[in-house]
């Protein structure tokens, strides 16, 4: 069976591990600075703090923006850690409506959404594809609102030249055992701004003053520290910073494989009439993190078997937040994301995919009678 995601390790990666299995640290350590700094370089910002995963960034990310008991206004088209998150903070989320071609919120939608209860603009790089930031932080800058980007699917991707994560007030990455970037889990959160980083390394680790590591590299273990508020089990360990920092030195060729792939399959689809091709605008470098295409025709549950009878997978990214179940008390109509989500299907994607397995897929697809 073809997966639609299958993460690239390599020997590196086995190599890196090993290393750090004999070093007698596999905690928060060293690794896991090393990671923060080097993917800080990479996207050229000052502070990233890592973390155990995307989930644990959103939530933190709006815990230190403050929106406790007021209004997140926020994407029904992610995964729901998405806005998991706002509730964890006892915040409200109100859902805007997506584009059509990119799955991204609306930007009239969020203009006309943003009102006095707003605390920030929650926003969700659909498959790596990035938002239109400009318009959307005028409308923050103006309103007074904060905007915290959810970039699990955007590891390496750009807007007008700029890397995701150098952007709004906090950025959140995935590393996820599917990921563009794969850990198995783990995350990051970007700030601008050194005290919310620290703020954030605090609350990742129980509100602890000091974590472990920092109190022993100097000289002798300091076992003393302070608990200053309720944190969080939520950093990151050196097993997996390991892995990460080989990952990171790949991404950008593991993300032009993606690309390739992408422009393979764009071509095989554009004159098959049933079908809608991913788009992307030219404000952006996608990361590619998925595939996704538009069955035009009503028939996408039955290609998703086809395939699957064909040992290809295929999935649906995703079913509309607001529909579900515990999500009613927040629904609005969402006219766009109520009709199309019921068109996606996601083909597999990933580096490895070789010439022969999206040749057949190719094939099998355009054969669906
Ligand atoms: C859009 C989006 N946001 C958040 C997450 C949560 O990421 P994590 O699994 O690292 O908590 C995911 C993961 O699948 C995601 O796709």
């Amino acid at each position: 069976m073809i997966p639609v995601f299958r993460p690239s390790m390599g020997d590196d990666e086995i190599r890196a591990v090993e290393k750090v299995l004999r070093s007698g640290w596999i905690g928060l350590g060293p690794k896991t600075r090393e990671f923060e700094g080097q993917f800080a370089s990479y996207l050229g910002v000052e502070h990233v703090v890592a973390l155990n995963s995307c989930t644990a960034a959103l939530h933190l990310a709006l815990k230190v923006m403050d929106v406790t008991g007021k209004e997140v206004i926020t994407s029904p088209m992610s995964f729901v850690s998405t806005n998991h998150a706002i509730l964890y903070n006892e915040a409200v989320p109100v859902f805007a409506d997506i584009e059509e071609d990119t799955l991204n919120m609306r930007i009239d939608e969020i203009e006309s959404l943003v009102g006095p209860r707003t605390a920030a603009i929650l926003l969700v790089h659909y498959g790596g594809h990035a938002c239109d930031m400009d318009p959307i932080l005028e409308i923050a800058s103006k309103k007074g609102v904060r905007v915290i980007e959810d970039a699990a699917h955007a590891c390496g991707g750009e807007y007008k030249g700029k890397k995701i994560g150098s952007i709004g007030d906090a950025t959140c990455f995935s590393f996820h055992a599917v990921k563009n970037l794969a850990m198995g889990d783990g995350g990051a959160i970007t700030v601008h701004d050194s005290a919310v980083a620290e703020r954030i390394r605090k609350l990742y680790w129980l509100g602890i003053s000091r974590g472990t590591w920092d109190r022993t590299k100097d000289k002798a273990y300091k076992w003393e520290y302070d608990v200053e508020e309720v944190g969080y089990k939520y950093h990151l360990n050196d097993i997996l910073a390991a892995i990460g920092l080989v990952q990171l030195q790949k991404l950008d060729r593991m993300n032009a494989r993606r690309r390739e792939i992408v422009e393979k399959y764009n071509e095989a689809f554009k004159d098959v009439n049933w079908i809608e091709t991913p788009v992307e605008k030219e404000y952006v470098k996608s990361a590619n993190h998925n595939y996704v295409i538009k069955v035009l025709d009503g028939r996408r549950d039955a290609l998703i078997e086809y395939l699957a009878a064909n040992e290809i997978s295929a999935g649906v990214h995703y079913i509309p937040n607001h529909l579900y179940d515990m999500y009613k008390p927040y629904y609005r109509k969402l006219p766009v994301a109520e009709r199309i989500w019921r068109r996606l299907a996601t083909l597999p994607l990933f580096p490895d995919l070789t010439e022969a397995e999206q040749d057949y897929i190719v094939e099998k697809i355009r054969d669906f009678k």
